[in-house]
């Protein structure tokens, strides 16, 4: 499995809905901890492997690995917060935010165990990047269009020279 990069179609689809939590989830949700661990990111969605369905995986730093399958943010604070993110599907560049601060959010784990968790901090930051990913959105897509450009540009500039160093 590789991760897909920006300009992937993949990254772009809207996930389906995981319809049964079978034994198939495990091993995935393992192999998505890995391939997170290896590349040193904080979060994971099915998506950015080139699989179309509701899961993702978090991983922060010191917490215990957090499987979410189908999840739903059901509560949003009204406080925001700015943090800086990244994204190992475009990698290389990073922006500051601006979204809510906490998040309520309801999801399945890999045994098909349901849970909900009141996240602040750096975790509802990484849910609520994650989720977008099964939305088929970016985080470069909350930019304004100057900012967007400006960020775009510096990661063909570095795309270049990945190719060119190769
Ligand atoms: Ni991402």
């Amino acid at each position: 499995m590789d991760i897909l990069t920006l300009g992937n179609e993949l990254l772009r689809q809207k996930s389906r809905p995981v319809k049964k939590i079978d034994d198939h989830y495990k091993p995935l949700a393992e192999e998505m901890l890995e391939m997170l661990h290896r590349q040193k990111g904080v979060g994971l969605a099915g998506p950015q492997i080139g699989v179309p369905e509701r899961i993702f995986v978090v991983h922060i730093q010191n917490d215990e690995p957090l499987v979410f399958i189908n999840p739903s943010i059901i509560e949003t604070s009204e406080e925001k917060s700015s943090y800086e993110e990244g994204c190992l599907s475009v990698p290389g560049v990073w922006a500051d935010l601006i979204r809510p601060a906490r998040v309520k959010v309801q999801a399945w784990n890999e045994k098909g165990r349901p849970f909900t968790i009141d996240a602040d901090g750096i975790l509802a930051r990484v849910i609520q990047h994650e989720y977008d990913h099964l939305e088929g959105v970016l985080f470069i897509d909350h930019l304004s269009n100057a900012k967007k450009e400006r960020l775009l540009t510096k990661y063909e500039k570095l795309s270049a020279n990945k190719q060119e160093n190769q």
